[in-house]
């Protein structure tokens, strides 16, 4: 999505936005675009954005706590793609150095990266709008270098989970995860650089809200799945849009409908939403 779709799709300049927040998102964004490197090259800078990220969290969950969830007008709306940009870089660094201290000893579970209680609340509120059969065939897409979304399904499944992921490198990360916390018969990482392949054998299918293009995987899964799989496609909503990029609207569902859905609100350090989908 460029930053001219954005500002025609979704910016809605109703109530005034939150001062605090519309000052830190300007401090945000001047720092970005002063020093792309912290987001082309996390790994180096990793302590400035960071401290910029859990910051800029902060202040959304402040501001929509205070019920001034709006986006800001012009200029800063308008940058929601580096706001995207600079969290992807951010959570993909969190996970690969979380697999990283894993594999060295240096922590001893996946209960203790960062955003564990935030994915354990999430995955319940997606659970909360599925029905379970016995011994469903399970599938993540984009499970990332640390599965932790998988691992949390596992929790609710007694069958194994399927985790996709397109690049390479992230799956040979979480396959080594894995092999450090003997999850083999829960787990099983696929890389699969297409965007084309059946979802045929699949109850139940969970997309991050990081794994894109939206409307290519929902249009894959459309055309490949069975008829009664349950899906749950992730979006952002309100100022969280900050932080991951939702949805784009019909367009992006590819003809499917919302059934259901869990949206993260409020003051809640709850950052993701989740539709149910048929
Ligand atoms: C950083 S992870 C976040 C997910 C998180 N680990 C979880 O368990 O919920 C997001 C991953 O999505 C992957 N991804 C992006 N687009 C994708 C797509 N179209 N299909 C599969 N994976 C995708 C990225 O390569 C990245 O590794």
């Amino acid at each position: 999505m460029t930053a001219a779709s954005i500002a025609s799709a979704r910016i809605e300049p109703t109530e005034a936005a939150c001062p605090q927040f519309v000052a830190f998102a300007r401090y945000t964004a001047a720092r970005l675009l002063e020093q792309p490197e912290m987001i082309s090259d996390a790994g180096n800078h990793f302590a400035q954005l960071n401290d910029l990220i859990l910051q800029l969290e902060a202040r959304i969950f402040a501001a929509c706590g205070s019920g001034r969830d709006t986006i800001p007008e012009e200029p800063i709306g308008n940058l929601l793609w580096l706001f995207n940009r600079a969290y992807l870089a951010w959570e993909t660094e969190l996970e690969t150095r979380f697999v990283m201290a894993l594999e060295s000893g240096a922590v001893a579970s996946y209960r203790e990266y960062l955003l564990y209680e935030r994915f354990r609340r999430l995955l319940a509120r997606e659970f909360s709008m599925v029905r379970i059969s016995a011994a469903p065939k399970a599938l993540f897409i984009g499970s990332g270098p640390l599965p932790i979304s998988a691992i949390l399904m596992a929790g609710y499944l007694d069958s194994a989970i399927d985790c996709v992921d397109i690049n390479v490198d992230a799956i040979a990360r979480s396959q080594s995860m894995i092999d450090a916390l003997a999850l083999h018969d829960r787990l099983r990482p696929i890389h699969r650089a297409e965007p084309a392949y059946s979802v045929a054998q699949y109850d139940l299918i969970i997309i991050a809200l990081l794994a894109k293009p939206k409307r290519v995987i929902l249009e894959n899964i459309a055309r490949t799945r069975k008829p009664d799989a349950q899906i749950i496609c992730r979006t952002s909503y309100g100022l969280r849009r900050f932080l991951y990029e939702p949805l784009a609207g019909r367009e992006d569902l590819a003809g499917f409908s919302i059934v259901d859905s869990r949206v993260a609100s409020g003051g809640d350090e709850d950052t993701i939403s989740s539709l149910l989908l048929r």
